[in-house]
Parts: C-alpha cells; structure tokens; sequence
C-alpha cells in the first residue's frame, strides 16, 4: 500500500532527474509518472491494474448544493469512479456564448470528486441521448446551413470539434487528467453510436473513425472510449451498456471488458409507469460480469436526480429522473438497493487480487450450476459460484465443501472457501420513502393568460403550416398558430346548430385549440408515438372567427437516426366539415405565428415581473381555468428534509420558484400499464416491474432547498389545462 501511494499521482508533475531518478525507480520498480493504460485484464492506474466500481452523478441534474453529499454517499457505496457526461446544450446555448456556471460548473464538479478522492470518467460526447432535451446538442446546430448530425458531414464536424475540444483544454488548463495530477481516468467520444452506423452505412464508418482518431489526437494522455460501437477504430475501447454484459467481448482482445451503463431502473415517461430493477438482480448481473473477466462496470444512473427547466427529452420523459438508482432523486439513500449494492463492493474489493492477476477456470458442476475460480501465481484464489436457475435453489460442491445458492444467485468467495455475500441474499431493510406535507393552504393569485390574435403586432404571418420548433428555436415549449374564418349567415350549421367538425393533425406532442378565444379542446400524444389528431366540433358564428391552436413540445427527440429531423407541432392537414360546401381546408391559408406565452415574454416565474400585471385574488381568483398562471408565497420549513410539491391537483404546465424552473408538471396524465409482483429472479425485462399504473406517473417534484430562502419564497405555476392550485402541497420527503 505505502509503494504504491508513493508513486501515486503529484509525481507525473515531478520533474525527476539523476539520482532522484534512480532512487525513484528502485522505491517504484517500473513505475515513474502518473499514467492510466489498460491491457485485456482491466485498467491500469500509475502501474496498478484495477477493478473499477462507478456510478453516473449527472452534475446539471442537482444542484451545486448537493454535489459534496452526492459524491460522499457513492464514496460510501464503494465507488471509484464517477461517471458524467457533458451536456452540450447547456453549456453553449447560442453559438460561442458559453456557460459554465451553478448547476453548469463542471469543473467544480470534477474538483469535487477529486477532493473526494475518486476517479472520473468523462463522456463528452457531444451527443449524450441522456433522454436530455436534443440528446444533448444545442438546438442552433440543426439550423447551421449545409449541417447533418452524427455523420461525416464537414461543417457538423467542425461544430463537434470545437465544442469537444473546448472541453479538453478546460480540462487540461484545470490539470484535471490524470497524469496532470487530476482524476480524469478516461473519457468517452460520440455515444452508442453502432446503431446509427449499422444503419447508414458507409458514411456512419468514415465519421466514427474521424471521431474516434479526432478525439485521441487531443492528446488527453487517457483513454478514449466508445460505448455500444460494434466497428470500434483500433484506437479507442469499445464497451457494452445494458441490464447484462457477460457475454459482451471487446472486438479487440487485448482491450478491457467494460460495462459502461448498467441500468439500476428505467426512466419515466409522463403517460407510464414508474419502472423498477430489483437489487437482487443488480448484483446478480455485477457479478456475472466480473466472473467472466469484466473489469470495470458503472451504474446508470448511481444518482438520477432532476431534469429541471425543458431539460428532459421528447418521450415525454418526466422532470423526474429518479431511475430507481441508489441514491434516490432527493439525494436520499434507496435502500436495500444501495447498501446492497455496497455489500457486493467490499466483496470484490476484497476479490480484486485475485481478479486482476487471472483469468477465470470455469466449471459446471450441475444443471445451472456455474464456478468460476481466479487464482493467481502469488497464491491469491477467488471463487464465484452461480445458480442460474430462476426457480429453484441448488446445492454446488466446491472443493469439498456444499454451499447452498438461493435461485438467481451468485455467491462470492474471496479466499475459494467462506461466502462473504450472495447477490439474492439481502440484509438491509428497505427503505419507505415518504411526502409528509408542510404547508397546506397557500394563498393563491391568478392571472389569466391572453388568446393571441393574427391580428396582434408581436405575432407574424406565413402561408401554410410550419414545423414548430423552426419557429421557436426551443426558447419555449409552446407555439400559437392562428387563422381566421369568415362564416357566412346562409351557412346550414347555424340554423340546425350541428356544429362543423375540426380535424387538426399535429406531428406533437400536445395541443389546445381555442375558438373565438375560448378553450374548444385538448388533445396530446402517445408514449410510442407523440403524433396527435384532435377532432372536435366547435361553436362559430356568423362572421369572423379566430382558430387559435396552442401547440406545446415535452421536450425535444433525443434518439433515433437522424432524430433532429423529427418535426413537432401542427403540420396539418387542418379541416373544418359540416359546411355548405362539405369541406374547408385550411391547411394552405395564411396563418398567424406567435412563440410562447405572454407570461412567458413578461418573465412571470421571476419575482421581479410577477408584480408587472394584476393578479386576482381572493373572490377574484381564477377557478378551474385553463391556461392560468398562478402565484403565492410560503417560507421555507425547518430542518434539511428535502422538499417537494404534491401537484396532484393539477393537469399540466410548469412550475418555478423564485425564478428558477423545477420543471414540467403533467401529473394529469394517467399511467397506462400493467403493475405487477416484481421478481428479482429471472432475466430483467423493463416492461415488467412497474408501478403507479392508473396513477399520475409522476406527482411529486423536487424543490431543491438551496433555491429556497428563509421567508416569502415566490411559486409561480402556469397551468394549461384547469387544475385547481388550493390542492399544491409543499411537502417534505423522507425515508
Ligand atoms: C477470460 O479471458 C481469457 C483471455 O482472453 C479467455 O481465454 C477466457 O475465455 C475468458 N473467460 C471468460 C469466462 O470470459
Ligand atoms: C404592440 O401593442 C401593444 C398593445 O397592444 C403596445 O403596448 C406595444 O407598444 C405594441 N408594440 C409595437 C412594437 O408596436
């Protein structure tokens, strides 16, 4: 232990010459500077081969606040390695203005995880998927001209250099890789990229390699890897992600097995259930890749946490980002998920001699039955013996001793004789999270969001339908498009009072149609397909009448080849049936555009412009009305509980406190799926183990408590569909 933490990593900064050298040499045997390689046995840090435990903590996903107690609780649970990917999108919102600031710092973020002694792993990406808004690019670079993404196309891979070399040498001027002294270990270029290049061909292969030979002519002095990249160039590690990864080889011999997402849970989606992964078989799929020679795994995610703000993608994904993962959204312990998993750590921990030092022998002893032995040339033996049978536990023999294995399990034994851990057997109670209210009974103002007219002077008019965010460039989720109809007096409909029938096709994700002002009706996508038709009959007048269509994104595509293509809002056709004519098309008139909400432009959710229009209260308070912006005020409770809103009285829209976005709302939308007994034996499928079905799929959301002060903290909430704002609960969590 003492040699090797003298040559631990200040020395790479050391300039070493003549005896010191020699002295150096002889204490560290062949070792002199810093450096991170690898072999096919696993990585090798400053001489030393590793089996390395990580986690993904996403930084943008808590706040700054959080980050030392996040990175302190996965230090506990036995982690090397922090796992993050760079999120593009946030740090470079328009071309060259960047960010790096509050939940964007990320080089205090990595100074963090160093203070804290442990490693990182880098994705830079730059595309991340993430179920982050665009996968993580910024929306500008689809409208660069000539640009396609995620091929080999010259001015995309200009943009990606730039961003990807920003990166670098911020990492580098911080002396944040390793043999700088810094704990960067290894980084990542592109992102489960195979797919993409198994289905384009040819151009997919040439931008791989042009990726992959970009990133290591950077020259960060760690390696580069490519995660799901079934055609990896020779100089990067290709890696598996998934619920398992033992039978996963690298394509090159001589790289390290690596698992760079092992999926603790699944997302959600607004529309589905909250999915769950058993702790048992989160082990059970650890061990089964360490027994086969699996040197490095990381959790996705360790810690979920929060996409505040429009942060979280188009599958509806919620603003919830929990994952079911070990350290819950709220920073609280998901137990007996993390302290078993902690368990397993100190078990390998304790294995690692062995593992780094041999490849396994494996025998089967019986019907499901698997023993893998590790046993090194210095006398170290490790054994792991398997059950594979999802039903039934089993009796292995293993050097005349009997060990008894629980169905789905594997037991771990450092020294070939006592089980010190079996991945089904569990000792950690669970844990019951709770939202116990605080404050009931705030004191609600509203303000009612104005209809925008074509003939308005902030709105501009095109023929025909456009695609939604051509028009928003995402700076909202939400996009009017407007007509007028002239209804002639002899039309029959007024006179028999069958109203005509409006059909509008929208590519998504959700839609409010309003006539002559009025809320008509509200129609949303599905979880498969977001696509929308709303069809409705609608109240017109002799005259003229104003089509107002309030087309709302959840988020922008992040998966998918070529999911920048994809387009969102109301693209037609839009018809109007039941006329004297039969049907009017509307779809080719001149249309009104208007990009966002008044409150929106005004800044509502700031406190400053909250007093800029006037509020009702009292008798006056808005009831039940759709596209309402609602306002109070509240204190910050005692104590260091984290906090939450109960929105289940609520249908849709986002909220903010004291300016600062928590995030979508859509507790509205109901879970469809089947809930059901959630085994942790037999192979893990993410369709099953679900919850909240035929509830909200996501109630509550996350009030980070450093966003609070002590007293007159501002909520504004912006609701589109009628939710009544007396049921918001601020309620503290525990566990
Ligand atoms: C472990 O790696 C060695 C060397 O590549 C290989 O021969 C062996 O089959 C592997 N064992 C398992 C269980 O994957
Ligand atoms: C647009 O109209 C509003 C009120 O209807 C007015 O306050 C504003 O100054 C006008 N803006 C322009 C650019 O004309």
């Amino acid at each position: 232990m003492l040699m090797s933490s003298m040559c631990n990593k200040n020395m790479g900064s050391i300039k070493i010459v003549g005896l010191m050298m020699v002295l150096f040499s002889l204490v560290c045997s062949s070792v002199v500077n810093a450096t991170v390689s690898y072999d096919d046995k696993a990585f090798i840090i400053n001489g030393k081969r590793r089996i390395l435990i990580s986690g993904s903590i996403h930084y943008p996903r808590s706040t700054p606040e959080m980050w030392p107690d996040l990175i302190q609780k996965a230090k506990d649970g036995g982690l090397d390695v922090i796992q993050t990917y760079v999120f593009w999108n946030v740090h470079e919102p328009s071309p060259g203005k960047y960010d790096f600031g509050g939940r964007y710092d990320l080089v205090k973020f990595i100074k963090l995880v160093q203070q804290a002694g442990l490693y990182v792993h880098l994705r830079i990406g730059p595309y991340i998927c993430a179920e982050w808004n665009f996968g993580g690019f910024p929306v500008w670079l689809k409208y660069v001209p000539g640009i396609e993404l995620r091929t080999d196309n010259e001015p995309f891979k200009v943009k990606m250099q730039g961003f990807v070399e920003k990166i670098v040498s911020m990492m580098k001027s911080e002396k944040l890789f390793e043999p700088q002294g810094g704990p960067i270990i290894m980084s990542q270029i592109e992102n489960e990229y195979g797919p993409v290049e198994w289905e384009i061909g040819a151009p997919g292969t040439a931008y791989a390699k042009w990726a992959a030979s970009m990133a290591v002519g950077l020259k960060t002095d760690v390696p580069w890897i490519m995660c799901k990249q079934e055609h990896p160039p020779d100089q990067v590690i290709d890696t598996c992600n998934g619920f398992y990864c033992e039978n996963f080889q690298p394509k090159n011999p001589s790289n390290p097995k690596m698992f760079t997402e092992l999926w603790t849970g699944w997302f959600t989606q607004f529309g589905g259930p909250v999915p769950r992964r058993p702790a048992e078989d989160i082990a059970f799929s650890v061990a089964r890749f360490v027994q086969n020679n699996g040197s490095f795994f990381n959790y996705y995610m360790y810690h979920g946490g929060t996409n505040f703000g429009r942060t979280g993608s188009g599958l509806f994904v919620t603003t919830s980002y929990d994952y079911d993962a070990p350290i819950d959204e709220y920073g609280l312990l998901n137990e007996p998920k993390y302290s078993h998993l902690t368990n397993l750590h100190k078990a390998i921990n304790l294995c690692e001699p062995a593992l780094v030092s041999s490849y396994p022998t494996v025998t089967w002893p019986g019907k499901n039955q698997e023993i893998h032995v590790f046993r090194s040339t210095s006398g170290a033996c490790a054994a792991f013996l398997s059950n594979f049978d999802p039903q039934f536990s089993t009796k292995v023999f293993f050097e005349n001793m009997e060990y008894d294995l629980p169905p789905w399990s594997i037991s771990i034994l450092p020294d070939c004789k006592k089980v010190v851990y079996n991945t089904a057997t569990v000792s950690t109670k669970s844990s019951d999270p709770k939202f116990i209210p605080v404050e009931n009974g705030l004191s609600w103002e509203s303000y009612i969001e104005t209809t925008p007219s074509s003939s308005d002077n902030d709105t501009f008019t095109k023929d025909g339908l456009l695609d939604q965010v051509s028009m928003t460039m995402d700076t909202s989720d939400y996009l009017w498009y407007m007509t007028e109809i002239n209804i002639a007096p002899e039309e029959g409909f007024l006179k028999t009072g069958q109203d005509p029938l409006l059909t509008v096709m929208s590519a998504g994700h959700a839609l409010n149609v309003f006539i002559n002002g009025k809320l008509s009706g509200t129609s949303y996508g599905g979880l498969e397909n977001t696509k929308l038709t709303f069809e409705g009959k609608v109240k017109l007048t002799a005259g003229i009448n104003k089509i107002s269509l309030c087309s709302a994104t959840v988020g922008l595509p992040n998966i998918g080849t070529h999911f920048e293509k994809q387009s969102a809002g109301v693209l037609g056709p839009v018809t109007l049936t039941g006329l004297n004519e039969g049907t009017r098309d509307l779809t080719k008139e001149s249309w009104g555009y208007k990009v966002g909400l008044k409150g929106e432009s005004m800044n509502l959710g700031t406190t400053a412009a909250s007093s800029s229009v006037e509020w009702g209260g009292g008798s006056s308070l808005a009831q039940k009305q759709p596209f309402t912006w609602y306002k109070t005020n509240f204190n910050a409770p005692d104590g260091n509980d984290p906090l939450a809103l109960d929105m289940s009285s609520m249908g849709k829209g986002q909220i903010w406190i004291n300016g600062q976005s928590i995030g979508r709302h859509w507790p509205g939308y109901i879970a469809k799926g089947n809930c059901g007994e959630c085994s942790y034996a037999g192979t893990y499928d993410e369709k099953k183990c679900l919850n909240y079905c035929g509830q909200p799929s996501q109630t509550w959301y996350h009030v980070p408590r450093s966003w609070l002060k002590p007293s007159g903290n501002l909520l504004v909430v912006f609701e589109e569909w009628g939710g009544d704002p007396s049921g918001i609960k601020l309620v503290r969590r525990t566990v």
